[in-house]
């Protein structure tokens, strides 16, 4: 968890980082304080992008302390999720929309000891959650399309504080009020005191927080913190 007394933690997204340097790029973010280095796996199918590849992450992995927090986006899940095994990532969270056999998956991470998510699609509906909460650390919202995140013009859905707040909702109405929440997609200065205190738990730092151009890392960290701080007070408030 990062600095302050937040539960709330900030996972920058690796594809943000300039790919022809990324060593370099990730012993950066390894002197920030930060919890998890997002890294996205699109495999071209799922969605039209392919950022990063298999070997990157493998050479990557012994490079850093800060835990892997990978999103599958991706068709073959075993493929991909017995590669990520082997690598040792800590944490991994695959699409629900795309996996057929989601519950022999979820027994398949489980048993490898990684912490463990579903991911949705904005529109993905909760109850798809229903029978998975007792195996998952945690849900990825999607708050853009994912992997399209590159595309031009791309803004978050208007229904983001909404869905994170009825997540929250959904999740504690059946006593899972440890499953946290990630959140992907534009996730913003602006935004970020309503998404904490809407519930959000990990947020993906991308090119509208961490990696803002307008600043340095280090002033766009400090940014991000005094938004999570806001976002702590909302939740404080709203939750009294
Ligand atoms: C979206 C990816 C995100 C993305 C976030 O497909 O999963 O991790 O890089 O970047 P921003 O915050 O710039 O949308
Ligand atoms: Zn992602």
């Amino acid at each position: 968890m990062t600095e302050q007394d937040t539960a709330v933690a900030l996972a920058p997204s690796l594809i943000c980082v300039d790919q022809c340097r990324l060593a370099r790029e990730v012993k950066a973010l390894d002197t920030l304080n930060v919890d998890f280095l997002h890294v996205d796996l699109i495999d071209g199918h799922f969605s039209p992008s392919m950022p990063l590849g298999i070997e990157a992450v493998r050479q990557l992995k012994p490079r850093t302390d800060l835990p892997f927090d990978v999103h599958l986006m991706v068709t073959e899940h075993d493929f991909f999720i017995d590669e990520m095994i082997d690598i040792g990532v800590e944490r991994l969270c695959f699409h629900y929309e795309s996996a057929g056999h989601v519950d022999r998956l979820l027994e398949k991470l489980h048993g490898s000891g990684i912490c463990s998510g579903i991911a949705l699609k904005p529109a993905t509906p909760l109850r798809v959650l229903e029978y998975c909460l007792d195996r998952i650390d945690y849900v990825l919202l999607m708050l853009i399309n994912p992997g399209f995140a590159g595309h031009p013009g791309v803004t978050q859905v208007p229904y983001a504080r909404q869905r994170v707040a009825e997540c929250r909702k959904f999740l504690d109405e059946r006593g899972f009020d440890e499953v946290a929440i990630e959140i992907d997609g534009r996730v913003s200065f602006a935004n970020i005191p309503d998404l904490v205190g809407a519930g959000a738990d990990v947020l993906v730092a991308g090119t509208q927080s961490l990696f803002h151009r307008d600043g340095s890392l280090e002033e766009n960290l400090a940014t991000m913190h005094c938004a999570v701080a806001k976002g702590l007070q909302l939740r404080k408030r709203e939750g009294s």
